[in-house]
């Protein structure tokens, strides 16, 4: 049985948790394989709306073995925090498992990217401050605590002691910030120690023998393309590789086990934080996208930047991700519009662009070129197959299909489970 990738084709919060709840049936692990508590899946069962954070959004389904993967930044406490609030509505986290390898976010690390962004100024990332960025800097830097180190109090002490010996230094003289007891820390990492003990294993391994034994792994990525350490909007992007590519990396599984990339596409375009955004709407139309479809972070609450659809950006994303399947979400908030445009090309500086322009100084510059297409009246919500659709919600959608050159298979009309349009199976 095959693995797939589910990925986000934009600045992330395309709606996932949606597309990972549609394949629920046939999913026998979700892994989580990059990013932290830095993003949010909603997803809506019947009448309760559930937003995760870390969580794989499997946890909701009873039959699925959802795991964190090694590519992932855990803060413990929220973790807990999580679990503990699903255990209150009757839900069990019994089955998770957590890579050993997966690092830790610390105390340190929020702290340091609290102050950090302060510092930047005007320049900032616009980060959701929960410690991300310097918690992977770690890891790259070699100076991270993992998940394994909560298993041997000797070790944990050492590296909270090397690390706080630099970090504190750092916060007190550079940010003029209060230092961090290491006692302290190692007193709240070994309680957290305690109760994650039995959700800790060779997550690699166990996918491996699950796939050998014809399981079906879906690896859920956070984020989205253009927030891809390599291949987003640097520096506006997070500290992690959300692209297929960083996949196999973050869950220990061979590139070669990928059968399928399914990309989440919103049906307009939505970014958090700082950056460039060519179709970003700063008026009264953008005002109506984030209030109609919602636009409100799940992690930090923070107004959501609106824009039309990029279809440069969704090319971009099928040949960076080598989408196979597109899940086009939220179409049905542009009902009752006359005209959608749709960006199809960049102005940069009176040359035309395609493609994403090579630097971020053109692509800063880059204005949106749009093509019109005629809207739709009608309420869609209610739509089970492809012909339920309005004419014009179906050109649209085919528009959309050939231009970012990847067929789009499913496609969503409201919040609910059910309000998917099935065009072909995902898997
Ligand atoms: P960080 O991941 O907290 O370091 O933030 C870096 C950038 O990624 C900021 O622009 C955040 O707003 C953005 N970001 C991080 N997670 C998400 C997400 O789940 N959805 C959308 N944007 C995100």
């Amino acid at each position: 049985m095959p693995a797939a990738v589910l990925v986000g084709a934009q600045w992330g919060d395309e709606g996932k948790g949606k597309a990972t709840d549609l394949l629920g049936g046939d999913v026998d692990y979700v892994v989580r394989y990059q990013g932290g508590n830095n993003a949010g899946h909603t997803v809506v069962i019947g009448d309760q709306k559930y937003a995760l954070h870390l969580l794989p959004t499997g946890i909701l389904s009873p039959q699925v073995v959802p795991v964190i993967g090694n590519g992932v930044v855990i803060d413990p406490g929220v973790l807990l925090g999580e679990i503990d609030g699903l255990a209150a509505r009757g839900i069990s986290a019994e089955r998770l498992l957590i890579s050993s390898n997966a690092h830790l976010i610390m105390p340190h690390h929020k702290a340091l990217d609290k102050v950090t962004e302060r510092y930047l100024g005007k320049s900032k990332i616009g980060t959701t401050g929960r410690g991300i960025g310097p918690a992977y800097a770690d890891k790259i830097a070699r100076m991270g605590v993992r998940v394994q180190d909560l298993l041997d109090p000797g070790i944990l002490a050492k590296k909270i002691e090397v690390a706080l010996t630099e970090k504190n230094q750092v916060l007190t003289k550079v940010y003029n910030r209060r230092g961090i007891d290491p006692a302290a820390v190692l007193e709240e990492y070994l309680a957290y120690a305690e109760r994650l003990k039995p959700h800790i294993a060779d997550t690699s391994l166990v996918l491996a023998k699950a796939l050998d034994e014809g399981k079906f792994v879906l690896l859920e990525g956070g984020q989205g393309t253009l927030l891809d350490i390599d291949h987003g909007t640097y520096p506006f992007v997070t500290s992690s590789s959300p692209t297929a590519g960083g996949a196999c990396a973050g869950a220990g599984i061979p590139p070669n086990r990928l059968t399928k990339v399914i990309g989440i596409l919103k049906a307009y375009t939505t970014r958090v934080g700082s950056g460039p955004f060519p179709t970003e709407l700063t008026d009264d139309m953008g005002e109506w996208l984030r209030q109609t479809g919602g636009e409100f972070g799940v992690t930090t609450g923070r107004n959501r930047r609106t824009g039309w659809f990029d279809a440069v950006i969704a090319r971009y994303a099928t040949r960076i991700n080598g989408v196979t399947d597109y899940f086009l979400t939220k179409l049905d908030i542009l009902s009752g519009l006359e005209r959608i445009p749709v960006c199809v090309a960049y102005d940069v500086d009176g040359v035309r662009h395609d493609e994403i322009p090579m630097t971020q100084t053109d692509f800063h510059h880059a204005k949106p070129i749009y093509e019109e297409f005629p809207g739709w009246q009608e309420d869609i919500s209610g739509a089970k197959v492809l012909e339920d659709l309005p004419p014009n919600a179906r050109s649209y959608i085919r528009t959309l299909e050939e231009m970012s050159g990847a067929p789009i298979s499913a496609v969503g009309v409201g919040p609910g489970r059910d309000q998917t349009v099935v065009v072909r199976p995902l898997v």
